[in-house]
Order: C-alpha cells, then structure tokens, then sequence
C-alpha cells in the first residue's frame, strides 16, 4: 500500500523542467496517430473477416467504444499527474505499489508483446513487397512455426530483423522526432485515405450478405481481436512533460486521436469486406494491399505496402521505446534491477536495457504467430485499463480534491461502462490466452513478493 507523494512528484517534474514545453493538440493527435495505425488495421483486419465477416464494421465499433470509455479514464489519471511516465507511475502516486507493480507487470504485455506483434505485421507487407520483385523467402525463414497452416514455417525472419534493427536505433539514442513522426502520419492517413478514395468504386454490396456469417459471437470475438488496432493512444499520456498546456491539451489529443482512427478503421474495413469475400482473407497476412490487387488496383497496392511498412516501422518504434522507459521508471524505484535504468554515458540511453528488451521483442516476434501475440496482448492491456478505470471511481472517493485539470464525464458510469467492455472482451479471448496471462501475472506476484518489495526505494526510505 506504500504511496509515492503526488506533492513530491509534481514538486520533482518543476525541478527538473529540461525537456522543452513545445507540443500543443496538434503534435499530440500526429503523436497518437502515429502510435495507433498499424497492424491493427494494415494486417489484424484479415483475421478479423474471417472471425466476424462484415460485422468486422461492429467489431471496430464496439473496440472503439471500449477504448474510449477507457481514454475518458486515461485522462483523467493523466491530467491530475503531468509527469513523464505512463500509467504506472500514476498509479504508484495514488493506489499503491501492489497495484502500480500489477499495472507495470500488464504493461509489459501491452509494450512488449506489442513490439513483437506489429514487427510480425511489418513482415507480412515486407515480404509482399518482395514478392512484388520476384523475390521469395523460402517458407521455414518466411514466419512463425504453425502460422501458415499446410506450410512447413519455422521462422519469421524479416520481423526479427526490424525489431533487432529499431532496437539498434533506439540504443544508439535516436529517438524519433516530432517531425519525422509527423511525415510517417500523413503518408500512413493519406494511405489509408487512398484505399478508401479508390477501393470504395470496387466494393460488390454482395460480399457484404450475409452481413453476420457467425452472429453477434463471431463480432464480439472480433472486436476483442481489432481491439489491437486501437492501443497506442496512451503513449501521448507519456509526453506530458513537453506539452505547453498538458491539462488541457492531452485529453484532446487522446480523444482527437482515438476518434480519427475510430472513423478510418470503421470505413476501411465495410470496404475491404465489400471488395473481397471475407473468406477470402484467409492466411492472407496484407490484407489491405490484397484487396486492391483483387480490385485490379495492382500500383495502388504498391504504394499501400510502402505506406504501410513505414506506417508500422514508427509503431514498433514508439511501443519499444515506451518499454524501456516504464522499465526504466520501474527500475528507478528499485522494483527491478539496476540493470533496467543504468543509462550509458556514451549513447545517453538506458543502453543495456535496451538491448534485453529488443532482443526478447525480436525473439517472440521471430517464434511466435500474430495471433498469439495480439490476443495477449489485448487481455494485458484490458485488464491494464480496467483497474485504472476502478481507479478512477476510488480515487474521486478517497482523494477528491488531487487538482483534475480534466474530469472524466459521469463518474462511476463511464468508468463503470469502461470496466464492463473491457471485462467482456476479455471474457472473449481464447483459454490458451487466458492460461498465459494468470501465468504472468502469478509470476509478477513471485517477483514483487520474493524480490521487488524489499528493494523498493519507498521501503528503504521509510527504514
Ligand atoms: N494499434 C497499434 C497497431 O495497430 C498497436 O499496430
């Protein structure tokens, strides 16, 4: 139950006033875009079809809706405490360092797995763009074993390259600038944009009936699928200490950003759905690009996998980067080794940690299929979301007056709602999944029981 001081904190984030206040609700939606779209919509919409059919559309809906409530609750945790970090540091600040340390713990599935997750994504595009050149992996280097049913994979070579190779960059301490993200967003909308504006000449309403092949299960189970596409809307929370007005402007962006996508994974995926049977995608792993090639719209696609690989490039990127840093923050507080926040003199970045991490990111993205790793990934983060969003509700009880510059409308329903989706699409994920996430979290309560407790900073400090 011990609590870092939200006075000390913010006292601590004034002190140390180095980074440049600069970004306003502009930078921010560009920063949530360029962390959102990626193999959520470029890749994960093909498994999607063949578990939803067209309800796909519902899916996306309900995922949005979830996310939302959720964001409302993300907010507010985010504009009582505008420091560096994400929800973890919120959380130790106000419920505790079981909680933070169970928050963190779900986070590393959230970032990690993600990582992995989307470098599998960038691979599928790679490797159609090869393909476009005449060149072929041979199968076993080509993905994951198990991945492509009826072919002999092993291992997915391309996805562990990107990710040893955004690990190297992050290592070495480039960090991705506001204006390079910012060009990577426009050419990932404007592809999107394009699909829509040319592929929507191309859909046959046939393909669209039946409108749900599989009932409402087969959307919710979607939903809990696609809700991938919609994370990444949090790393804007982990800039708050360069925003000019962080009260103010970071709930926008989250909500800006979160409804941007919202719309463009709604409209892209009634389009794919209409272009192609959803039969039709099945071992299918660039969807999107797939669709314009049965449309005839063979250069359109091109220029779709470019976009794309660029597009999810950034992701993996912004999701490492923010491992390392709530590691980092973990570490600093004595909850995991030194090792995760030594910083290399040279390089200017928590240099080895980087590396532990990249090269257990590029391991998954290697060995394990996208499925996997996404449906873990999801369960991760909704149970992430699900206790902030109870820490919402406790925290207007038990601290009501903590200055929220941003109030989350309708406290308990829209936490309460938040809490309800999430449990529900966690309830859909598969048992294999399940198995693995009490596994993970039992294995989280050995180390906080048997390692993190005694060598918290908190602990010592009250010694
Ligand atoms: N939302 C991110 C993606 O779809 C994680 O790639």
């Amino acid at each position: 139950m011990r609590k870092k001081s939200v006075q000390g904190m913010l006292a601590f984030s004034q002190r140390t006033q180095s980074l440049k206040k600069e970004l306003g609700v502009f930078d921010l939606t560009m920063l949530g875009i360029g962390a959102i779209i990626g193999t959520g919509i470029f890749v994960l919409t093909g498994t999607g079809a063949l578990i939803a059919g067209p309800g796909l559309m519902l899916s996306f809906v309900i995922g949005a809706l979830a996310c939302g409530f959720a964001a409302l609750c993300y907010a507010e945790f985010a504009s009582m405490l505008p420091v560096s970090g994400s929800t973890y540091t919120y959380a130790y600040a106000t419920l505790g360092e079981l909680i933070a340390w169970i928050i963190g713990w779900d986070l590393v599935l959230e970032y990690l797995l993600a990582s992995s997750a989307v470098s599998v994504g960038w691979s599928g595009y790679f490797q159609n763009l090869l393909a476009g050149f005449g060149l072929t992996l041979p199968d076993a280097l080509s993905a994951a074993y198990g991945a492509r049913p009826g072919k002999a994979t092993f291992f997915n070579l391309p996805a562990f390259a990107i990710a040893i190779g955004v690990t190297a960059l992050l290592a070495f301490g480039i960090k991705e600038s506001k204006r390079f993200n910012n060009v990577v967003v426009v050419i990932k909308v404007a592809v999107v944009l394009l699909f829509i504006a040319l592929g929507v000449w191309h859909v046959k309403p046939a393909n669209w009936h039946p409108v749900l092949p599989y009932g409402m299960t087969g959307v919710f189970h979607g939903a809990a699928i696609v809700f991938f596409s919609f994370l990444g809307f949090d790393a804007v929370t982990c800039a708050a200490e360069e925003v000019k007005n962080p009260e103010r402007d970071i709930p926008r962006g989250v909500i800006l950003s979160l409804s941007i996508c919202s719309v463009l994974y709604v409209v892209v995926s009634a389009i794919m759905t209409g272009i192609v049977h959803f039969s039709g995608y099945a071992g299918v792993d660039h969807p999107v690009s797939k669709a314009l090639e049965v449309a005839g719209l063979d250069w359109v696609a091109g220029v779709v996998n470019i976009g794309a690989i660029m597009g999810m490039t950034t992701v993996i990127l912004v999701m490492t980067y923010g491992q390392t840093r709530i590691a980092f923050a973990m570490s600093r507080d004595g909850l995991l080794p030194k090792v995760f926040s030594e910083v290399n003199p040279k390089y200017q970045t928590p240099y080895k940690a980087t590396w532990l991490i990249g090269a257990a990111i590029a391991a998954l993205a290697g060995f394990v299929p996208l499925g996997t790793l996404a449906e873990l990934v999801n369960i991760g983060t909704l149970a992430a979301f699900s206790l902030i969003a109870i820490a919402v509700i406790v925290l207007r009880k038990q601290q009501p007056d903590l200055p929220r510059k941003f109030h989350c409308p309708a406290v308990p329903w829209i936490p309460g709602l938040a809490v309800v989706f999430c449990v529900f699409l966690m309830g859909q994920l598969g048992a294999l999944t399940w198995l693995c996430f009490v596994a993970w979290l039992l294995i989280g309560l050995v180390v906080y029981f048997g390692y993190s407790r005694k060598r918290a900073v908190l602990a010592n400090e009250a010694a």
